[in-house]
């Protein structure tokens, strides 16, 4: 469920039409919805009421500091896989002990600035990465806490490009190496055990990989218990599917996914995490663009926007699927056309989607592409000197750019040219 809903034939995001953002801030734009943001975090809260718990938001979804203030004040931890996430995080306010750190290629520099600035417990994902990470925590007296992420080598059915848990992915320590890994953690003094990671992948519509990665899971810590291990977090990853075709069978809810997670491994008494993304920020964003041309090509016609490829890669990268709408609710009965709707990149690639059928289109009209707020802004660029679009956060009757649109001049001042050019 989303908060982008027609009222008397306009696209309002909660209480505000979308064409008076479109006003303000001009063309494209992203926008999203507090109220959607904060159901959707509380329906893995609640659906994980049964232990402890912390959900973490997957910040690479959405790392807006205003969307990430939002969600911190409704008891969110984050998941950051970066410097400058963990930066962002703190200056949205999330205290340390709330953010669990990611990702396979952690730096030094990356680890002192969070083991300084507090966290909740590193993802471990290889033997050269922990025995770095001891080294930098006894540099500055501290101990770092662990999980080790385990590829579990499942088959999580999603898109190849963003599944993680097969042996041939580069993510964590395959599972069959799991003990003599934990034994090596246990001897380095830098280190505090404190459980498993595990994620397998992104946009999963299924419940089964999670199930047989977890099922695997709660073995592995009973195993790891007997070997002496203290195993009292298990961090279980994100990657809960939403519907990005509503004519398309919805995937599993959260409560189905808690229902699981509890079934599963519930009766061992841990600590649960999980690290959601796409569900938390998905459907809590649209992408706001105006048609510039409609071009009749000699077999088809092409809807040319002012939104690109750089401002949502997702379609280009993935052939993902957006629906897109008016902002004016077509008249009951109106026929639908068909176009090819493109941005206006120098590349075919540039294509939205094919053969679309949407209400006929005007130059001026606006559209908007729905599920777009996880994974749009944050990978966007600027490709073909395009400025990176404005975000705008809408909460009851108000809205706020939370990101500026720069101005070509501040786009361009980013370069420099070196002396010997002058
Ligand atoms: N935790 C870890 C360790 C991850 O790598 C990811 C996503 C998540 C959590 C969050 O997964 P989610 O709940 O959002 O599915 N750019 C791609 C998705 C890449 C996902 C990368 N990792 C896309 O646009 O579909």
């Amino acid at each position: 469920m989303d908060h982008f809903l027609y009222r008397n034939g306009a696209l309002y995001a909660e209480d505000v039409a979308i064409a008076d953002i479109a006003a303000a801030v001009g063309t494209p734009f992203y926008v999203y919805s507090t109220a959607t943001l904060t159901r959707h975090f509380q329906l893995f809260d609640e659906a994980l009421g049964f232990a402890d718990h912390l959900v973490c938001f997957a910040m690479k979804s959405l790392s807006n500091i205003a969307v990430l203030r939002v969600l911190a004040q409704a008891g969110a931890g984050m998941d950051v896989v970066s410097g400058g996430e963990y930066l962002r995080a703190k200056a949205a306010g999330v205290p340390g002990d709330r953010i669990v750190f990611s990702g396979v290629g952690k730096t030094a520099d990356e680890m002192r600035m969070a083991l300084q600035g507090g966290i909740r417990q590193f993802n471990v994902e290889s033997e050269p990465e922990m025995v770095a990470l001891d080294a930098v925590a006894r540099s500055l007296g501290k101990i770092a806490p662990i999980t080790l992420r385990i590829n579990p080598d499942v088959d999580a059915k999603t898109h190849a490009k963003i599944a993680t848990g097969k042996s041939e992915n580069k993510f964590g320590i395959p599972i069959s190496r799991a003990r003599e890994v934990y034994a090596l953690a246990a001897t380095l003094k830098g280190l505090k055990v404190v459980g498993i990671d595990v994620h397998i992948g992104s946009q999963l519509t299924e419940l089964a990989p999670f199930e047989a990665a977890y099922a695997k899971v709660a073995e592995l810590t009973e195993v790891l218990r007997a070997d002496g291990h203290q195993i009292t977090r298990l961090d279980l990853g994100g990657g809960l599917g939403i519907p990005y075709e509503r004519s398309n069978a919805a995937p599993p809810l959260p409560s189905d996914y808690g229902a699981m997670i509890e079934r599963t491994l519930g009766h061992l008494g841990c600590e649960i995490e999980i690290e959601p993304g796409r569900l938390i920020s998905g459907n809590a964003g649209l992408m706001v663009s105006q048609v510039i041309y409609v071009k009749s090509g000699e077999d088809r016609d092409f809807l040319i926007l002012d939104g690109a490829m750089n401002d949502l890669i997702r379609p280009a990268m993935y052939d993902a699927w957006h629906d897109i709408i008016p902002v004016v609710e077509p008249a009951p009965g109106t026929e639908p056309a068909r176009y090819d709707i493109v941005g206006p990149v120098c590349e075919s690639g540039d294509t939205f989607a094919k053969a679309r059928e949407v209400a006929p289109m005007q130059p001026g009209d606006l559209v908007a592409f729905r599920s777009a707020g996880a994974y749009g802004a944050v990978m966007a660029s600027e490709y073909n000197s395009r400025p990176l679009i404005p975000e705008v956060l809408v909460h009851g009757d108000q809205f706020a750019v939370i990101r500026k649109r720069p101005s070509y001049e501040e786009m361009i001042a980013r370069d420099s040219l070196p002396e010997w050019l002058d």
